[in-house]
């Protein structure tokens, strides 16, 4: 018998197909594979892609999904990084992840390494007794090891829908906050339920102590971490004001990384499963800024033909690497997969998996 052996097809070979091509060869591979495979999209994802995702949503949605969704063995994220790990870390243990293009990263969880964590959790141990006082809260745009570091220390994972549920968990158990990596989303938050200006401090980990006197920091309830999302800082208050004074009447409605600048001239603030929501179900007639992620607004603008629907920025502000997901990288690994090959398998190590699990567990318990 001619036992005939799959060898991976290269992504180079798909990378001049068209759009049509591509969109056939993947609808056949994922025919082919049937219920063996489970595609998520995040709302970012450019069109292309999240025309074949079998559930789309924002962080925290697809989280849950993917800890449900046990009878698929194989799992295609249409995401980022770090939404792939929380995927693998929640998954079934018979579950495979994968992401389409490994280059898919987030440039805000990207803004804290876990020596820079470990640094300031030692520093604030000179001056607290951290491991009573200090919560220590990850948003989800993390890499595992510090959704791990969260575990180890109590602490707990958050998405843009469950911060502020998150933030009283924290409270309710210790006096202080360590939030990280986005400073905004914290910030946000915390206005949101009347913290004064005084109990926050802002975390450098470029400086000693983050940039604050000791006294400072046994004043703080809450200690942001001095990073961002590339994309929504674009947005700005004076986009705000322009659109206000241009159409009045208009709704602003916006992320909660965008600055606070932003956030509190905005009349609506929520994750991008709340945005699309809101819109959707809108009366005809109305008119909507958005501030978020160009691929959502521009959905949301094509979909939508009874209301009108701009994007706050005059600047193109993409997510550069949740782009990088596109048709020819996904109809890649799907055809590689109907073969029986797995490409850019997402594996957190087992002893971080089981840490990055307690947090992301008592997160799920909160929302
Ligand atoms: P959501 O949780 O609102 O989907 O946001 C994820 C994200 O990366 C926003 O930049
Ligand atoms: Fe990361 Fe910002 Fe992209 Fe979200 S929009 S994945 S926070 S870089």
């Amino acid at each position: 018998m001619n036992v005939v052996q799959a060898i991976e097809l290269p992504v180079s070979d798909y990378q001049d197909l068209s759009p049509e091509e591509l969109f056939e060869r993947t609808v056949a591979a994922k025919k082919a594979l049937g219920d063996q495979v489970l595609m998520l999209g995040h709302n970012y994802q450019r069109d292309e892609v999240i025309v074949h995702a079998d559930l789309r949503g924002d962080s925290l949605l697809l989280s849950k999904l993917a800890a449900e969704r046990s009878q698929h063995p194989y799992v295609v994220f249409c995401g980022v990084h770090f939404m792939a790990e929380t995927a693998d870390i929640l998954s079934r243990t018979k579950q495979t992840v994968i992401l389409p293009d490994m280059a898919a990263g987030c440039s805000m969880a990207d803004m804290a390494a876990i020596e820079q964590v470990d640094q300031c959790w030692e520093e604030l141990g000179r001056v607290l007794d951290v491991e009573n006082e200090v919560m220590p809260a990850v948003y989800v745009n993390s890499a595992a090891v510090l959704k791990a570091f969260c575990g180890e220390h109590g602490g707990i994972t958050c998405t843009s829908s469950n911060a502020k549920a998150v933030m009283e968990w924290c409270w309710a158990r210790r006096e202080k906050i360590l939030f990280f990596p986005d400073e905004h989303l914290g910030r946000n938050v915390a206005n949101k339920m009347g913290m004064p200006r005084e109990e926050m401090i802002v975390w450098d980990p470029f400086m000693p102590y983050g940039g604050n006197t000791k006294d400072a920091i046994r004043k703080a309830r809450l200690i942001l971490w001095k990073g961002h999302c590339s994309v929504h800082q674009m947005f700005q208050p004076e986009h705000v004001a322009y659109f206000k004074k241009t159409y009045p009447g208009i709704k602003v409605i916006v992320h909660p990384e965008c600055h606070e600048n932003v956030v509190n001239q905005a009349d609506l603030v929520g994750s991008t499963e709340f945005i699309i929501r809101t819109v959707k179900q809108a009366e005809p007639g109305t008119s909507w800024v958005v501030g978020t992620e160009l691929n959502l607004v521009n959905r949301l603008k094509n979909e939508e033909i009874d209301k009108q629907v701009f994007f706050l920025s005059p600047t193109v502000c993409r997510c550069a690497t949740m782009y990088r997901i596109d048709g020819a990288h996904l109809c890649w690994c799907m055809e590689n997969l109907a073969q029986g090959i797995v490409v850019n398998q997402i594996s957190v190590p087992e002893d971080e998996k089981v840490l990055a699990k307690l947090a992301l567990d008592r997160m799920m318990a909160v929302s």
